[in-house]
């Protein structure tokens, strides 16, 4: 049985009070029936993951960065370490966000080396996939996606791949308020599981989590979870807002 998983990636948003209010709201109004059902994790910008952190540390609402670099330490400036992610707090990462894969220009093999990474430093990566527009609509879709998870996820072994979450997010429906259909996402989500089974074997497929990300909503929350390979959900816009995410996470239930 997969545990429901609702994560929020907050992006460049937020600053160090808007921060800690938005969790304080979303801690104090997730009921105790949701935290213990529903993994909850949050994912704010680097420089406010200690104070979120703090402000969370007495509830069982998770901490995630949105990216990480591979290098332990050294000369690589800019860059933030899965050790360092730990230290403030975090046990999620995301790994290969469509925004570091089409705006940051990020490569399979670097996002392969994050992944790999975050789980040798003790961190639990979220590798998201997704199709371009043009790409769905020269039905290239589940081309796209095995590349992403095989080049994601290559050179882990199945035992590694405990510690990995998936999450779907066709990138033209990412901040566009174009959501894919419950039975479009399902139809992705059963393809990635059938393709982890191949790789790995069906055991590891039917225990990895698989989210959808997207335009979630409170009114589209549930009928996508209650399709049977949709796990949770990795919400943007609607995470900055502590009553739509809690109406979300209540939908996981
Ligand atoms: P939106 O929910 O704003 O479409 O963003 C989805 C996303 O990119 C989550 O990682």
């Amino acid at each position: 049985m997969r545990k429901p998983f609702v994560a929020g990636n907050w992006k460049m948003n937020t600053n160090s009070q808007t921060s800690v209010k938005l969790v304080e709201r979303i801690a104090s109004g997730s009921v105790e029936a949701a935290s213990q059902s529903v993994i909850v994790a949050v994912c704010p910008p680097f420089v406010y993951l200690q104070v979120v952190a703090k402000a969370l540390s007495s509830s069982n609402i998770a901490v995630g960065a949105q990216d990480m670099y591979f290098e332990p330490d050294g000369a690589f400036t800019g860059e933030i370490s899965a050790s360092m992610l730990k230290d403030v707090g975090c046990s999620y990462c995301l790994c290969g966000h469509s925004e570091r894969r089409h705006v940051i220009g990020e490569s399979d093999e670097l996002i392969n080396r994050k992944v790999t990474a975050a789980i040798g430093g003790g961190l639990l990566p979220i590798l998201c996939v997704g199709e371009l527009l043009e790409e769905r609509e020269a039905s290239k879709t589940n081309e796209v996606v095995t590349r992403h998870v095989k080049e994601g996820l290559a050179g882990l072994s199945a035992e590694k791949l405990e510690a990995v979450t998936i999450a779907y997010e066709p990138v033209w429906a990412i901040g566009t308020g174009l959501t894919a259909t419950p039975d479009q996402a399902q139809e992705v989500h059963d393809f990635i599981r059938k393709l982890l089974g191949q790789m790995y074997d069906k055991k590891t497929a039917e225990e990895i989590r698989i989210l959808y990300g997207g335009s979630v909503k409170p009114n589209n929350a549930a009928e996508l979870m209650s399709q049977k390979d949709i796990d949770g959900v990795l919400v943007g816009g609607a995470s900055l807002k502590a009553d739509d995410f809690l109406a979300i996470i209540q939908a996981a239930v």
